[in-house]
């Protein structure tokens, strides 16, 4: 059958997070290019459900004006104080008034959850004509989770905490992940006759099962077949965890269409990264944000890109780069770091120990060897000799350089901006130019060399040099008498 669209879905958000010791709100932690909220939303989202809560309580300012960027699909509902995850649905409640069809309620720590877990989900309630399923795994080791009794059939007959189970109870295995598909408006008016006669004294959503079931309604579970999927993040440890579980399935996905990840275990994706077949990532590589590579581009080892795009079958070897555009057969490193606005044309090179920022480098250009180009615009066919210097930056503003097409930048070049070097144009090695050079010129800029002859020997007497070159004068003198 196909899976019912849920009238809506209810993120509990609430919490504080304390064993996470930060001062970033819990759901606000990122992993793969997401906060954990954002993991939820997104799998929540798959079901299309009609509306999306996400009840906020703890540092609500900050999580809000997140969601408000993130998820402005969802609507938020302040619980000012946590007493409960019962509690947390009663307030939705009562805020958004009675919501008919199905109501499904999850956490905003659970970033493992899939869409297809929670459509299995709605669809066991849906078959079943359960008043609400609860989905439940099987784990290892189920403490501190509520627990499910059954009865002599199998039939759910309630949810026990950990801190209210008794001892037989604490031994079963099948955990309680918190999430549920409700029939709305039996959530609805259950919710409210939830007490708080417990050890914790909060609303527990879990007593809106044994409410239903005493009325008379069908109580049912749907078992995860995977049960790490329903573990939540609750500490900096399982954080790592889900991290990495996340990362693995992003990189089975890619594998699968035909990239080349040569060590899973040390290669790192954002959730919206984009590959095309036959990128090759080399060890240490992380790909973040909205980071694409084309097709047959290699990228790493060690190299980190964010928001930055590769063009095809181009090479980024030990890279760090922001914002960058590396155009088609484009080489860059290794050691070489791009930061924002830096775009490379067709066949561009950015070498070794080169820096780039809001550089545009023509087709076929090469910056080769330990040089910063900044706030510049070359043209096609330039070679910047090694050891160049852009120098954008007077101490007050930044300004422009340009050089044109097929122009040859000497070694160790000043380029003092605001300059233009034309099409064509040479600059002498060790030139500090802060003058046009017109194209198809020469610019010039440097002392004139002048040899102090016999220095070494009158300044350093004594030394290797000296002695080397009192060998030289006089290998010098001999080549001398035999030549006459
Ligand atoms: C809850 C379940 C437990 C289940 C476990 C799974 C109850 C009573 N217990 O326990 O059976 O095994 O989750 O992880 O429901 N929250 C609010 N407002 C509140 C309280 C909680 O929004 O007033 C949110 C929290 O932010 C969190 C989630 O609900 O995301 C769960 O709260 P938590 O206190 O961690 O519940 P547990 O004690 O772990
Ligand atoms: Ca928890």
């Amino acid at each position: 059958m196909s899976v019912p669209r849920p009238a809506a879905v209810i993120v509990l958000a609430a919490g504080e997070g304390t064993r996470m010791k930060s001062k970033t709100p819990k759901i606000l932690h990122e992993l793969c290019g997401r906060a954990l909220v954002d993991h939820m939303l997104a799998a929540a989202r798959g079901l299309e459900p009609e509306r999306l809560i996400v009840v906020i309580g703890h540092e609500r300012e900050r999580v809000g004006a997140h969601l408000a960027l993130t998820a402005p699909d969802a609507q938020t509902v302040v619980q000012a104080e946590q007493k409960g995850t019962g509690h947390a649905v009663r307030i939705v409640l009562e805020a958004v008034g009675p919501i008919a069809g199905t109501v499904l309620v999850t956490y905003g720590d659970t970033p493992m959850l899939r869409t297809g877990t929670l459509a299995g989900l709605l669809e066991r309630h849906a078959e079943d004509g359960n008043a609400v399923t609860v989905l439940t795994a099987e784990v290892p080791d189920p403490y501190g989770y509520g627990r499910i009794v059954r009865d002599a059939t199998g039939a759910v007959l309630a949810i026990v905490e950990e801190k209210d189970a008794t001892a037989e109870q604490r031994a079963i295995r099948e955990m309680n992940s918190g999430v549920y598909a409700f029939d709305g408006a039996l959530l609805a008016d259950a919710v409210k006759r939830v007490s708080t006669s417990n050890a914790q004294g909060e609303e527990y959503l879990t007593d809106v099962l044994s409410i239903l079931r005493k009325d008379g309604h069908r109580v049912g579970a749907h078992i995860a077949a995977d049960h790490v999927e329903v573990e939540g993040v609750n500490d900096r440890v399982q954080l790592a965890a889900a991290r990495r579980v996340l990362n693995s399935r992003l990189l089975e996905g890619h594998m699968r269409a035909g990239v080349t990840v040569v060590d899973p275990d040390s290669t790192w994706v954002d959730v919206d990264v984009v590959l095309e077949q036959d990128v090759v990532l080399h060890p240490g590589t992380q790909l973040h944000g909205r980071t694409s590579v084309a097709e047959g581009a290699e990228v790493g080892p060690a190299t980190t890109l964010t928001d930055t795009v590769v063009g095809e079958g181009a090479v980024v070897r030990n890279a760090v780069c922001v914002e960058a555009e590396i155009g088609p057969e484009a080489a860059v490193g290794p050691y070489a770091y791009l930061r924002p606005g830096t775009v490379l044309a067709r066949k561009a090179k950015a070498g070794t120990y080169v820096e780039m920022k809001n550089a545009r480098v023509g087709e076929g250009s090469k910056v080769p060897h330990l040089s910063y180009v900044g706030d510049a615009t070359l043209g096609a066919g330039v070679n910047i000799g090694a050891s160049s210097i852009f120098v954008n930056y007077d101490g007050v503003n930044k300004h422009h350089t340009t050089v044109g097409d097929h122009a040859f930048v000497g070694c160790d070049t000043m380029l003092v901006a605001p300059v233009n070097i034309g099409d064509g144009a040479y600059t002498a090695a060790g030139s500090v130019i802060d003058g046009d050079v017109p194209a198809g010129a020469i610019g010039v800029a440097r002392a004139r060399q002048r040899n102090i002859e016999g220095w070494t020997a009158r300044k350093r007497p004594g030394t290797r040099s000296a002695e080397a070159a009192q060998r030289a004068a006089e290998a010098g003198d001999q080549q001398g008498s035999t030549s006459t």
